[in-house]
């Protein structure tokens, strides 16, 4: 189902993946969590603030119990490219070593911060550290992620909605949308 761009404001240019696709996959992603944590203990850690509405629904979506935990971070760099170089502005609640974490994300870029993420998680030795994100820029890729389960691979576009923002706008737009070149001067 494609929704008309006019129907959603003149800033936005397109539904890349509607409401009830990511409802879908996020179905399709909980089950295959669920059967790889059968009987653990899983703690899953949101990426603040994109994530926020991804850990939303899939918390929901799955049947194993879980612990919710966040961490903010912020990447410096030139302009609004990722540099790799990434300061923690909230960090987890939770000590992680030994538990099963899942890193829940919004979206995959460049993968710099992820990787930085990775590296930071890890050395805190959880007993296992795996990553689910509903979104995956794979023209972007700077590093390479071994990423566990993967919502959508898209172009590598900005888009907006369902978490991700321009500016701190469109968080809540329940879709996935591209943004039209003149919102961001193009
Ligand atoms: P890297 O490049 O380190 O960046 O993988 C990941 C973070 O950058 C943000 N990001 C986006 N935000 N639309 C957005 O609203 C996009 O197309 C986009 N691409 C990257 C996001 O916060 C992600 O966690
Ligand atoms: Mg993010």
């Amino acid at each position: 189902m494609r929704v008309d761009a006019k129907d959603m404001g003149a800033d936005l240019q397109q539904v890349l993946i509607t409401k009830e696709e990511i409802d879908a996959k996020l179905a399709e992603l909980a089950a295959k969590i669920d059967a790889e944590y059968a009987g653990k203990d899983l703690l899953i850690v949101g990426v603040l603030k994109g994530a926020v509405m991804v850990m939303a629904d899939l918390a929901r979506a799955l049947s194993t119990p879980v612990t919710m935990d966040w961490m903010a971070v912020s990447s410096y760099g030139a302009g609004t490219q990722s540099s790799g170089v990434v300061r923690i502005l909230k960090d987890l609640d939770t000590d992680i070593k030994g538990r099963h974490v899942l890193i829940v994300e919004d979206i995959i870029d460049s993968g710099l911060t992820l990787s930085w993420l990775i590296n930071n998680l890890g050395s805190r030795e959880p007993e296992s550290l795996k990553i689910c994100t509903l979104l995956r820029k794979p023209d972007a890729a700077k590093v390479a992620i071994d990423v566990e389960w993967v919502g959508f691979d898209i172009p590598n576009e900005f888009v907006v909605g369902y978490g991700l923002d321009y500016a701190e706008k469109y968080r809540n737009l329940p879709f996935v949308g591209t943004l039209a070149p003149h919102v961001y001067g193009g």
